[in-house]
């Protein structure tokens, strides 16, 4: 054995003695444990000690003139992954991309205005309760849903119809809201908001652009379907629905809700100073993480912000 190998055994064996301190008389048990806590101390760092020798007996040594990837090989690196939402919103922003959106970012704090009033919630009306928002103590909310982001892209792309015709742009981005956590309820996800305005903008483009996306994600034909929903800044407003395909682990009969579409309410087109006399536009937003959990049979939304690293050495 070795001298260190001798030392671990050592320390091993006090944790015996100090099962003894019970079976002494009262008086002895002082003086007894306080030995073997001088002899534990001592042999943590004759351990401590040796192991850092050894240390530095294997490593071979440092050239302080080489390069960095000289010396390197005697580091083992290890780097860290993507987090499997940010590869995957990649993927989706490149799949837009390539069909003609411009990708903009959304952001993690905003206001009133642009959750609500820019959207057409009338002040006070029960559908801005449904958005179960978090508010800070200044007055700010983290968006509820990217849709918060419509006025700007809007606004910002606003030339595109006279040098264009038109404005498509996409809003991947995180979304916070005060709802009860459990494994299909996130307070933090991913949504992905995408808007198209042209003077002939319709509903049957918008269905046209939904399966073109999903088919391209999944890489596969896909049935979609839809049915009458409501959001103030739509009309006619619809939920957005996949059926769940075979490869995916569906049993081909499941229908999947994706999130809501429809053409953008005049009131939000006027509001960003777009004349919804002239123009029409179509809007919608996608749970992102829902689409990622079915990609690879997640079952639990709740891993993607649990930091745990088992889950995200997978990817
Ligand atoms: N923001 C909506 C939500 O999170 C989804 C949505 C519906 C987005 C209709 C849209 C839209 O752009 O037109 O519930």
């Amino acid at each position: 054995m070795s001298q260190l190998e001798d030392l671990k055994h050592e320390l091993k064996s006090l944790a015996l003695e100090y099962a003894k301190i019970k079976t002494l008389p009262l008086k002895d048990r002082g003086s007894f444990g306080a030995k073997l806590n001088e002899r534990k101390t001592k042999l943590l760092q004759q351990i401590n000690k040796l192991e850092r020798e050894n240390e530095k007996k294997f490593l071979p040594k440092i050239d302080l003139t080489a390069p960095f990837a000289e010396n390197s090989p005697r580091y083992e690196f290890k780097k860290g992954t993507k987090h499997p939402l940010t590869t995957e919103l990649d993927i989706i922003s490149e799949i837009y991309h390539n069909m003609g959106f411009n990708v903009i970012e959304s952001r993690q704090l905003d206001d009133e205005f642009h959750m609500f009033e820019s959207l057409n919630f009338p002040k006070d009306h029960p559908a801005r309760d449904g958005y179960d928002t978090f508010r800070t103590e200044e007055g700010f909310i983290p968006p509820a849903h990217t849709s918060t982001m419509q006025y700007r892209a809007i606004v910002r792309f606003k030339s595109d119809l006279e040098k264009y015709g038109q404005i498509a742009v996409v809003v991947p981005g995180r979304v916070f809201r005060n709802e009860d956590v459990d494994a299909t309820h996130e307070h933090t996800f991913y949504q992905c908001e995408g808007i198209f305005i042209s003077k002939t903008a319709n509903l049957g483009q918008l269905l046209a652009t939904w399966k073109t996306f999903f088919e391209a994600y999944y890489g596969q034909a896909l049935n979609i379907k839809t049915q009458p929903g409501f959001f103030p800044f739509t009309e006619p407003s619809l939920e957005f629905q996949i059926e769940k395909p075979k490869s995916l682990g569906g049993k081909g009969d499941g229908w999947l809700e994706m999130g809501g579409c429809g053409m953008i309410h005049p009131n939000v087109l006027k509001t960003a100073g777009v004349d919804p006399e002239i123009y029409k536009g179509f809007a919608w937003g996608c749970g992102i993480d829902r689409l990622v959990m079915l990609k690879y049979g997640i079952n639990d939304v709740r891993y993607f912000e649990s930091g745990k690293l088992d889950f995200l050495k997978e990817f």
